[in-house]
């Protein structure tokens, strides 16, 4: 029976581990752990006899595949794979894939917390504002914008999304009026929510042509990826605009500098929490086993992202 490693620097929850461990143990499969590593030649050596591997936010590059000479698939327990090379994936003969949708209620929670986190002005005791009335506009209008966007919609904000992928008829039959332009989404919200991947195309993407546009307290929340964001496009915003706030899920190479500079105004998760929740780790960690065992025994490769 193929043997699955599970290799996650930032581990699932408790409750997941015990349902993924009983999903692979259904089918019969061998399954191996390695948690909180910080080196990756741990990962190296525990990938060794692997036939498939579980990750999370964990680099998969050529040097893993290199150290597995006898794996077959790798499965991304969550929504972004920019971590894994997919190239390399290939030339390993190696199916990736990814488990879409399975964290996404839990990232949208996050996106509304930090939402009113911020317009209460870090919970400081002074008066803050209301999301209720306020423009939100969703970048991106994958599952993570879809769910948030119920959510706005249920304290009272104006939805609006932009997606390049998607037809404005998508948006409109979940109630969000579409925009037509990345500019537009930056003219018109009050608050703005990131939702698109990190891709060549999109790295650095939000810079000062669309950060200068914002209104001047405008919020800007990023669940998605650090990279999509040009920093040094964000410290003006900073600078200029005296009231534009920032939070992410995902530590900015410029953390310091801007707590340093504007913690009344910034705000970043200590660790990227957005899908850690039980219920993300269980839907995305059992999903994950189960596309394995579909692929060993049916030769099932739906989610295949390479
Ligand atoms: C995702 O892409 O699914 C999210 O960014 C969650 O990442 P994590 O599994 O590292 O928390």
């Amino acid at each position: 029976m193929p043997k699955v490693l599970i290799a996650t620097e930032k581990p699932f929850a408790a409750e997941a581990v015990q349902l993924i461990k009983a999903e692979l143990d259904k089918a019969g499969y061998p399954h191996a752990w390695l948690e909180n590593y910080t080196d990756p030649k741990d990962l190296h050596a525990a990938v060794a006899d692997a036939e498939a591997l579980i990750i999370r936010s964990d680099i998969v590059d050529e040097a893993v595949f290199n150290a597995a000479p006898d794996l077959k698939i790798v499965v991304r327990a969550g929504a972004g794979y920019d971590n894994i090379d997919l190239k390399a994936a290939t030339a390993h003969n190696v199916v990736a894939m990814n488990t879409p949708g399975q964290n996404s209620n839990a990232v949208a929670e996050l996106a509304l917390a930090m939402m009113i986190y911020m317009a209460r002005g870090k919970f400081n005791g002074k008066s803050g504002t209301e999301l209720s009335g306020k423009k939100l506009v969703l970048y991106g209008f994958g599952f993570v914008a879809r769910y948030l966007a119920k959510m706005a919609k249920g304290v009272g904000m104006e939805v609006f999304a932009y997606d390049p992928y998607l037809s404005a008829e998508i948006m409109t039959k979940e109630g969000v009026t579409a925009l037509h332009s990345v500019e537009e989404i930056f003219k018109t919200g009050d608050y703005i929510s990131l939702h698109i991947p990190a891709t060549a195309e999109t790295k650095k993407s939000i810079n000062w042509d669309l950060l200068g546009l914002v209104k001047p307290a405008c919020i800007l929340i990023n669940t998605a990826r650090k990279e999509v964001i040009d920093e040094e496009s964000l410290l003006k915003a900073f600078a200029e605009k005296k009231k534009f706030r920032y939070v992410s899920d995902i530590e900015p190479e410029k953390h310091a500098q801007l707590m340093e500079l504007y913690a009344d105004r910034y705000y970043c998760t200590p660790k990227k929490m957005g899908a850690q929740t039980e219920e993300a780790n269980i839907n995305a960690g059992v999903a994950a086993a189960r596309q394995i065992v579909a692929f060993f025994e049916k030769g099932d490769k739906t989610y295949k992202v390479n």
